[in-house]
């Protein structure tokens, strides 16, 4: 987590700074700082909360400076304090540190530094590193600029854990050192003057020219240059990308909330996500990303899927439709337990790695281990330019647009349309029919209009959502591929409004969950209309003999379920496979409103950070 912006150049540091670090918020939002060297020394800024606390800080009380590094932070040694916020000073102050990663024997490497009489005024872990620099730069004996990109280099051989941090020395008022170890760094170039950014969202209205730091480098960034080391030497050939810019983001237009904004987009995003994939000659899915043959592609005998939060409720659903349509066994993981576990992997398996941001560091950690392994891993990202797109061996992107509100929405339809698709074409290499293959490229056609009618009824639902507001604890339940729209919804509901949620198999409830069941906690219950539609009307009753309140996400048509459910949440109806596509909507939208009727902060809840870029 944690986003970095530096800046070196003409131009005063201060707006561009706070301008770039304000679109690296989704990264992280508990406090943020600015360090810029004044032409005495170095000045430091830094607020709890938002970025927006930061610059009106800045604002009473202007840094002048053309040349500076900044932070955002999201908390994992210390609270969301102004002291604990970045940058960080070495002992002689006059050196600044912004760091995004986690030093793990930080506490190692602080009682090592209070013995040789460091004082500490912070609580993180980004301080003893600050220190660590500035005793490498005052021992060391290169010369000039090289003194600090040789202690920067020197300090971090002595950290383990992951790192991607700015430094500048009052010492060195030209000189911006940068260096990265798992967590992601971005140049930024541009005329006469250069950036450093944790990704390339922040530099978007500054340049379109960027360079990748690949894991283990050190740059040395100056107005007019840029130098790239690692431990193996000089990078000499170096590879200027241009990144498409303006994917920046959007305003909210007239909706309240991103969140709100991004619910409603799924009409297009879909589109986007089956555009130019459809594939109607052959009643099947184009894949070009996948980078693989046909021939290849039937000799798959097992996929696996990585991922997580919503993403991984994504590659559950994928789980699902490929099993179903395919016939071929697929295994999801969270991403952070396959990284670490011994789960062994069978002989032709295909890795999926899905991730919206593309930056979730469990997720990259988990595909390097496939691929450590000898696996192909393929990504399933929105983020063109991330890191788990770069490092996949091809994929599918999502097309869905910036999104912005830190619970995943429009993201995960586009996640579960490609695992579709995916489902489809592997099936169609099988033993799926060419009728069946039609059959779903028509209901895939009439999605969209499907999606905005299950949008239309986001002022009833919102009705509901004022019902139930007030309670403590719910359960959300689904069978077979509702049983992941189940968890996603619980996911939601927890993660925007606090409320404590539970997503399980309607069938578990008998096994203990029913234990819950009372007056004061509802359940929502998907039960649309499908092979397990009676078994779920059985666990209906089960909760409604015990007194527990039933919200029914079921067809519009279905009127039967309206005479014993408590509320209904309407979706049309749609092809089986599809239909969990269509259950995720109201799901996502009784969040939304109960968020709303509680006073939450949607777009930003707290505690939570859009890309979770640590482990
Ligand atoms: O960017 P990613 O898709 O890799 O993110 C994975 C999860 O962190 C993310 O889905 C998270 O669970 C969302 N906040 C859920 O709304």
């Amino acid at each position: 987590m944690c986003g970095i912006v530096a800046y070196v150049g003409p131009r005063d540091a201060q707006p561009i700074l706070l301008d770039a670090l304000s679109r690296l918020e989704y990264r992280g939002y508990d406090s943020a700082g600015l360090a810029i060297l004044n032409g005495k020394g170095v000045e430091v800024r830094k607020k709890s909360g938002r970025i927006q606390e930061l610059a009106s800080a800045c604002q009473k009380k202007p840094v002048q400076g053309r040349i500076g590094i900044s932070h955002t932070r999201w908390a994992t040694h210390g609270g969301a304090t102004d002291i604990n916020a970045h940058p960080h000073l070495d002992a002689t102050g006059r050196l600044a540190l912004v760091h995004n990663g986690v030093v793990e024997n930080y506490l190692e490497l602080k009682a090592k530094l209070a013995k040789a009489g460091h004082k500490f005024i912070s609580e993180t872990d980004t301080e003893i590193l600050a220190h660590l620099v500035g005793d490498a730069f005052a021992s060391s004996k290169a010369q000039g600029e090289e003194r600090l990109v040789e202690a920067v280099r020197n300090a971090i051989k002595q950290v383990q854990g992951t790192l991607g941090i700015a430094v500048i020395h009052s010492d060195l008022p030209g000189l911006v050192v940068g260096a990265r170890r798992g967590s992601p760094l971005v140049i930024g170039i541009g005329d006469g003057e250069n950036f450093l950014a944790s990704d390339t969202q922040a530099l978007a209205p500054y340049t379109n020219r960027v360079v990748i730091l690949q894991d283990q480098e050190v740059v040395a960034l100056k107005a007019e240059r840029y130098d790239i080391a690692s431990p193996l030497g000089v990078r000499s050939d170096i590879k200027v990308e241009e990144i498409e810019n303006g994917v920046t983001a959007s305003d909210k237009g007239s909706y309240p909330h991103y969140m709100l904004k991004e619910i409603f987009e799924q009409v297009s995003s879909i589109q986007n996500a089956f555009r130019g994939r459809l594939d109607h000659d052959g009643a099947t899915a184009k894949l070009g990303g996948l980078n693989l043959p046909s021939e290849e592609l039937r000799r798959i005998e097992r996929i696996a899927i990585l991922g997580c939060g919503t993403a991984l409720h994504a590659g559950m659903v994928g789980k699902y439709l490929i099993e179903t349509l395919a016939k071929i066994p697929v295994e999801t993981h969270h991403s952070s337990e396959f990284r670490y576990g011994d789960s062994p992997t069978s002989p032709h398996t295909l890795f999926f790695a899905v991730s919206q941001s593309g930056e979730t560091a469990d997720t990259l950690g988990a595909l390097r281990e496939a691929q450590r392994r000898g696996f192909p891993c393929l990504g399933v990202c929105n983020n063109v330019a991330s890191t788990i797109a770069r490092q996949s061996n091809g994929g599918v992107y999502m097309h869905s647009g910036p999104e912005i509100g830190v619970a995943a929405t429009k993201s995960f339809t586009s996640q579960v349309a490609i695992f579709t698709l995916l489902g489809l074409l592997l099936g169609r290499l099988h033993t799926l029919s060419a009728s069946a293959g039609h059959e779903i490229l028509q209901s895939i056609e009439s999605l969209p209009e499907k999606i905005g009618q299950a949008l239309s009824h986001s002022d009833e639902i919102k009705k509901v959502a004022q019902k139930y507001a007030k309670t403590k604890s719910m359960l959300f339940l689904g069978r077979l591929a509702n049983f992941p729209i189940a968890m996603e919804g619980a996911l939601k509901m927890k993660e925007i409004t606090y409320i404590h949620a539970e997503g399980y198999p309607s069938a578990e409830l008998k096994h203990g969950v029913i234990a819950l069941i009372d007056k004061e906690t509802p359940t929502v219950l998907i039960a649309t209309q499908d092979g397990v539609y009676d078994k779920n009307l059985g666990s209906l009753q089960e909760i409604k003999a015990r007194s527990g309140r039933v919200i029914a996400v079921a067809h519009e048509s279905d009127a039967k379920i309206k005479g014993l459910a408590d509320d209904i949440l309407p979706v049309p109806e749609t092809h089986p496979l599809l239909q969990p596509l269509l259950n995720v909507i109201p799901l996502q939208l009784i969040s939304y409103h109960v968020a709303v009727v509680l006073g939450r902060d949607v777009d930003k809840p707290r505690n939570l950070a859009k890309s979770v870029t640590v482990e």
